[in-house]
């Protein structure tokens, strides 16, 4: 009976309903000079590397890699790093950080998730962290299955939310949750694939602001511009308890899965 469910059309669905207005590579390449060093010391990261398991010879493609968050952590351990995005700014700050590092093992690939891949490596591993609400989920699952030999490690978000219930409802909007992992669980299921599920969890988009201003802009982030209105209700929650919304509210939670792909 599940098998028959066509949780690809769900999931589209699901996305159409959150209203998601997709990024541009140069929205990502403004954020890149202030991620950079930022995500490279995060409990996060720590949390994604020690659970992905990897050797001497194996190479690694590491998807939406923005600043090589999770593919910088691996190289020392590995032969190879492909670090693909689609955000040339985000690449620029990989290799940079890569030189830092001194690892001399990282290429670059300019590319999006729904460009052709034929000239993408086939790794060993490959990662995808917070970089997998895609228009078509059915595609990029069949793109990292062709693209791996052994393993494949995803985070998706619990719940499909990058900021909390509570701002979605302070501001009145609608639920814009994207879809979950469960929609991922399903369809690896549905392709004989078996995979496994942890969560990690890491301090909410919101917390870290240090003044109502900075708070807003996070805000506007993550749901585009804000009535004068909304702005004054952000700044009610704020002012009511300001340590509370310093950290953001409730933590964001992060499904973990990991697969054996098919043999090639
Ligand atoms: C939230 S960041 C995650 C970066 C890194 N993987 C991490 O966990 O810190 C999302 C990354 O995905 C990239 N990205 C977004 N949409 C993409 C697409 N359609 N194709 C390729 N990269 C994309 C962005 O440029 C950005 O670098």
């Amino acid at each position: 009976m599940i098998k028959s469910i066509d949780f690809a059309q769900l999931y589209r669905e699901h996305l159409a309903r959150s209203g998601r207005v997709f990024k541009t590579p140069s929205e990502w390449d403004s954020k890149a000079a202030d991620m950079r060093t930022k995500v490279l010391d995060s409990g996060y990261r720590t949390e994604f590397v020690k659970r992905v398991q990897c050797g001497a010879e194996d190479t690694v493609l590491d998807v939406g890699c923005g600043p090589g968050t999770i593919g910088l952590a691996l190289a020392p351990q590995v032969k190879q790093v492909y670090g693909l995005d689609y955000s040339q700014g985000m690449l620029d700050a990989m290799q940079e950080n890569a030189a830092e590092l001194q690892l001399n093992n990282v290429r670059l690939i300019l590319a999006a998730w729904e460009d052709d891949w034929s000239a993408v490596p086939v790794c060993d591993i490959a990662v995808v962290s917070r970089a997998s609400i895609v228009a078509d989920m059915d595609a990029a699952l069949d793109k990292l299955n062709q693209h791996a030999r052994k393993k494949i490690y995803l985070t998706q978000l619990v719940g499909g939310r990058f900021v909390s219930r509570e701002i979605e409802e302070l501001l009145g909007r609608q639920d814009r949750s994207f879809p979950d992992h469960m929609y991922i669980m399903n369809m690896l299921y549905q392709r004989n694939l078996y995979p496994t599920l942890d969560y990690i969890e890491s301090p909410s988009r919101l917390a870290g602001c240090n003044s109502l201003a900075e708070l807003l802009d996070k805000v506007r982030w993550s749901f585009n511009e804000l009535t004068a209105e909304e702005e004054e209700r952000i700044s009610a929650w704020y002012q009511r308890d300001p340590d509370y919304a310093q950290q953001g509210g409730e933590p964001t939670r992060w499904a973990f899965m990991s697969w054996t792909p098919p043999a090639h």
